[in-house]
């Protein structure tokens, strides 16, 4: 087994959630490639210092396009704003060096197909940071429905609301500008939902979709004024899924009391099943069997029987967290550059999943219901 050099861009939110999985991935795993913490990237210099010596990586640096042709760095993991995505990427690649890139992939569709024209071409492993599908609760609904626990998918009803941008007073920040974000719900959250509901019911095969921008403008936090917000705080999509199935698909970063409620429902001809990322070690299950008055909803608790939950803990019931999900993201990704196999989802997957979020922002500023192109069938988790 090859040990693999991390080089790590970026030490925010999922610059701490990237080092705390490689961290751990070895210890929880056992099976996956020994891996070397290389060189860690941020800005300023002192912020890189200080975050080499937390996170434990070997050397520091302040300069991205020294980290992607440092020698000993196989692997890129790139955590900066969606901005800088494509560019970091696509030079990573260049590079000859794995990629494991946070969503959305890019601010727009064109440039996702480009990072995932260059990744098929390269040869090389990537890997996009929709952790939520690694949740073995995921992976077990995915058994279930494969298994006819429900019968025949006939519709699928999914949320993902937050509250970070409910507060009209909350400064502006990178997130609201077009050349910074892209998308704003839906590239933000309103992916995740999409590639759960791919995971689920398959691919979407056209929409209709509306949007709006609830908070036109927000304070700069330098007290200078206010600046516009340039993409959308709330989406929703009537959608209609390549096997038949229909479905709903609705977004807010306004949603009052809403802290991470990515959460769906799959309907069958006999049966549904219901997840909430706020309870993300429980499934709902109601079946149409046994006798009526009987018949309610069960609460499944995630355990050993469910995997890798094993690989963290040996009891039922003691519960995973969202760093969990990046670690089994990492492993999946190690092992996929250890043993040349697929990684899930990587840039061509991702791809699949932004064009339906593109397709709804496109549907809902022409005012009419948009056809997609879907590519290849993608492989899911179980
Ligand atoms: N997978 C998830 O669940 C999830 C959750 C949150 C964010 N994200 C994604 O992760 C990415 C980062 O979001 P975040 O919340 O961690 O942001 P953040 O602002 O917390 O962190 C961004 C980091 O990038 C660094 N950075 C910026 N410019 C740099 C440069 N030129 N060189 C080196 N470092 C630079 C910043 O200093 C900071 O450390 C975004 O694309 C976002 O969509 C994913």
């Amino acid at each position: 087994m090859k040990s693999v050099g991390i080089g790590l861009i970026g030490t925010g939110f999922m610059g701490k959630a990237h080092a705390l999985a490689y961290g751990s991935v070895n210890a929880v795993f056992g099976d996956t490639p020994d891996i070397r913490l290389e060189l860690l990237c941020d800005t300023p210099t002192d912020q890189a210092n200080k975050m080499a010596r937390q996170f434990g990586f070997s050397r520091a640096t302040d300069d991205w396009r020294g980290l992607i042709t440092d020698p000993k760095v196989d692997v890129v993991s790139i955590t900066t704003p969606n901005n800088m995505h494509r560019e970091l990427a696509l030079a990573a690649l260049a590079a000859g060096k794995h990629v494991w890139c946070e969503k959305p992939l890019a601010l727009t569709l064109e440039d996702a197909k480009l990072m995932a024209r260059a990744a098929a071409d390269s040869g090389l492993k990537t890997m996009v940071g929709y952790n939520y599908v690694r949740n073995p609760a995921f992976s077990h609904a995915q058994r279930m429905i494969k298994d006819g626990a429900i019968g025949e998918i006939v519709h699928f009803r999914g949320w993902v609301d937050e509250d970070y941008q409910a507060d009209p007073n909350t400064d502006w920040t990178w997130r609201a500008r077009l050349a910074d974000a892209g998308l704003g719900a839906l590239g933000d959250l309103g992916c995740h939902l999409v590639s759960m509901a791919h995971g689920l019911c398959g691919p979407v095969q056209s929409l209709v979709a509306d949007m709006q921008t609830i908070h036109k403008t927000r304070p700069l936090s330098d007290g200078t004024g206010r600046a516009a917000v340039e993409n959308e705080d709330t989406a929703t999509a009537l959608v209609r899924f390549v096997s038949g199935a229909q479905g709903s698909l609705s977004t807010s970063r306004s949603a009052w009391g809403r802290k991470n409620r990515l959460a769906w429902e799959v309907h069958g001809t006999r049966g549904m099943i219901c997840f909430d990322q706020e309870r993300m070690n429980e499934l709902q299950i109601y079946q149409n069997s046994g006798p009526k008055g009987e018949q309610g909803f069960k609460t499944i608790l995630t355990g050993p029987e469910h995997a890798p939950y094993s690989n963290f803990c040996p009891a039922p019931g003691h519960q995973l967290g969202f760093n969990d999900l990046k670690v089994i993201e990492a492993a999946d990704f190690l092992n996929a550059i250890n043993n040349d196999t697929a990684a899930y989802p990587d840039f061509s997957n991702a791809l699949e999943f932004e064009k339906q979020i593109h397709a709804i922002a496109e549907s809902a500023q022409l005012d009419k219901r948009v056809v997609i192109e879907v590519g290849a069938e993608i492989q899911t988790i179980c």
